[in-house]
């Protein structure tokens, strides 16, 4: 199995966590470990903790890690479990980085069912021993539920049309593999919406898969739980984001996290008396370089936010 990811803004990730050479790191989705590796070859007597909900990332990961020396936990969880993690081993953080949402390899292999471009099983999920996946998703929600992860989850506008077209087609056979689906949405989208730059399921698939692995459930708790009960002060969270749900969710707890008030805008007084909590290190999300874009299409939309315990 050749597990390709080009790491995305891999030394801006590295800059952010201000690395302590006898620190605990986490990162939160190790993936093929282009990050993981670059923070444990900085890491002397420090100890980094890595998560992924893959065991096949997880295998690969530790393989590649064999080359760097530092205490290394490898947890097939999900990051947004850490907490229990890091109690049991009686440490906290002192940086932490997230590189949300699926890796090169997950998309390109058709079996994982991703892919709007490659035949597989429809699957979606992240965590390779998941029973819901994206057959669930397509074959029994209902019209309004699926309309309802298209807008949301896709900002599809024509996710009415799409969700229609699926429980058309499910009635008289089950959705199965992923050309299916991509052909169901193609016929239910306008033509012009067909020969546009972006690939007519792009949305929904995106949907499909932020529902099969609850992506976004729970993920500014996490955010702030991390900065509360996971970090040191002097601590950094860094989190790479790759569409505009996930970015807002991010920058919205970040600014919460570091304002002195946060109090309904509309009190005459703040009653609140939050603190901040943390020092934005990015006013606004950094960006990849002209040279990583050229390489790489895929860190288009990427932009990454990072905050420091205070
Ligand atoms: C974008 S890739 C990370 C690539 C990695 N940074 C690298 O350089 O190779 C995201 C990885 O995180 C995992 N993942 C995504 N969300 C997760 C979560 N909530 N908990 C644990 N793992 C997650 C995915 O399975 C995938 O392997």
């Amino acid at each position: 199995m050749e597990f390709k990811h080009f790491s995305v803004m891999k030394s801006e990730c590295i800059d952010a966590l201000n690395i302590k050479p006898d620190g605990v790191y986490m990162d939160g989705t190790l993936g093929g470990a282009g990050h993981s590796i670059e923070i444990a070859k900085r890491l002397k007597k420090g100890r980094l903790i890595m998560f992924d909900l893959d065991s096949d990332a997880i295998s690969v990961a530790k393989e590649r890690m064999t080359r760097v020396g530092c205490k290394q936990d490898f947890i097939k969880d999900n990051f947004k479990n850490f907490k229990s993690y890091i109690d049991a081993l009686g440490v906290k953080l002192d940086g932490v980085l997230l590189d949300l949402g699926v890796s090169s390899f997950q998309i390109d292999e058709p079996e994982r069912g991703f892919s709007y471009m490659q035949e597989g099983k429809l699957n979606m999920a992240m965590d390779s021993d998941a029973e819901f996946t994206a057959f669930d998703v397509v074959n029994k929600y209902s019209q309004s539920e699926l309309e309802r992860i298209f807008f949301e989850y896709g900002e599809e506008k024509y996710g009415r049309a799409i969700a229609s077209a699926i429980v058309k087609s499910r009635k008289i056979n089950p959705i199965l593999t992923t050309k299916e689906l991509c052909d169901i949405i193609i016929n239910a989208v306008p033509p012009k919406y067909r020969y546009s730059d972006s690939h007519p399921a792009k949305k929904a698939f995106q949907a499909i898969r932020i529902e099969v692995n609850g992506e976004l459930v729970g993920l500014r708790e996490c955010l702030i739980d991390m900065v509360r009960n996971g970090l040191n002060s002097g601590g950094r969270l860094a989190v790479l984001t790759f569409h505009s749900l996930e970015d807002r969710i991010v920058k919205e707890a970040f600014n919460m996290l570091a304002s002195d008030c946060i109090c309904d805008k509309k009190l005459p007084i703040c009653v609140c008396k939050h603190k901040a909590e943390v020092k934005l290190i990015t006013k606004k999300p950094l960006t990849p370089s002209e040279e990583e874009l050229r390489q790489n299409s895929r860190s288009h939309s990427a932009k990454l936010r990072v905050i420091e315990k205070i």
